[in-house]
């Protein structure tokens, strides 16, 4: 059986990535990471569509110089901006978040839901096409929320303010009896206490990580690329500070990280 030892690159705006890292390592313990946040140029959520794809070109560049098998965007607002330019620029395969959470949502029926995301990914409206696409009848109404992604970013989750903030954002979806919300920004998982209290435990809460990584994992099992490492490694990268990247790991990656550091890319990509 052949296998692939080298890494998967990910990539997000900020530390929002560590959301689909983690189920990465629950799913597929073996495969190393190369994760790189964009601090240097987050949020993403407010940049046009060619700013975006200029900074997800970027990385995916680098990721390559590192000789990754595959990348991950996992950053709903570059999978909106940038997943084709990337697909076509890198000579690997590139993956989003944006189909896979469609899919994830379609999967159960509903009749009624809700998408957040950050403005340029509700703007883009890549979830609502995506979700016709699959389901013509389901009604969707989508919000942007992207005052929660700062609240994330600067590890305020649990929080009042994070809890005011959240209840302020979703008040759109009061009385709208929607019967699941998809996370449509890598950020959100890590609210999704202070999204339970705000919506109520009827509506079920979608994160488009799991079916990512269900994918992922299924593509590197059909070209026969999982790795049989026995000591993988997860390498965090930040362009910019790298504190609350840092922060962000300790807290939301249960099993550990080998290094965390800063990298400078340069402009010309
Ligand atoms: N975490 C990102 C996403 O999934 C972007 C947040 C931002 O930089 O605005 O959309």
């Amino acid at each position: 059986k052949r296998m692939d030892k080298r890494p998967i690159g990910v990539m997000d705006s900020g530390l929002g990535g560590l959301s689909v890292i983690r189920v990465l390592r629950e799913q597929m313990p073996q495969e190393s990471v190369i994760f790189v946040g964009d601090q240097g140029h987050f949020p993403y959520g407010t940049k046009t569509k060619e700013q975006i794809q200029q900074l997800a070109l970027r990385i995916g560049k680098f990721l390559l110089e590192q000789d990754v098998k595959m990348m991950i965007i996992a950053c709903n607002t570059a999978t909106a901006a940038a997943l084709q330019l990337l697909q076509n620029e890198l000579p690997i395969p590139v993956i989003g978040v944006i189909e896979p959470g469609a899919v994830a949502a379609t999967q159960h029926h509903y009749k009624r839901i809700g998408v957040i995301g950050t403005e340029s990914t509700i703007k883009n409206g890549a979830y609502a096409k995506t979700l016709a696409k699959l389901n013509p009848t389901l009604s969707v109404i989508s919000s942007s929320a992207q005052p929660l992604v700062s609240i994330v970013e600067h590890g305020q989750t649990g929080t009042s303010e994070a809890q005011k903030a959240v209840d302020t954002e979703l008040e759109v979806f009061d009385n709208k009896s929607i019967e699941a919300l998809i996370l449509g920004c890598t950020h959100f998982p890590f609210l999704q206490k202070e999204i339970h209290n705000k919506l109520g435990s009827n509506v079920q809460l979608i994160d488009p990580a799991f079916e990512t990584i269900r994918q992922a994992k299924e593509l590197l099992t059909s070209e026969n690329q999982l790795s049989d490492n026995l000591t993988s490694s997860i390498n965090l990268y930040s362009t910019g500070d790298v504190k609350d990247l840092v922060a962000g790991a300790q807290k939301w990656l249960p099993n550990g990280y080998s290094k965390c550091a800063h990298i400078e890319l340069n402009e010309e990509g």
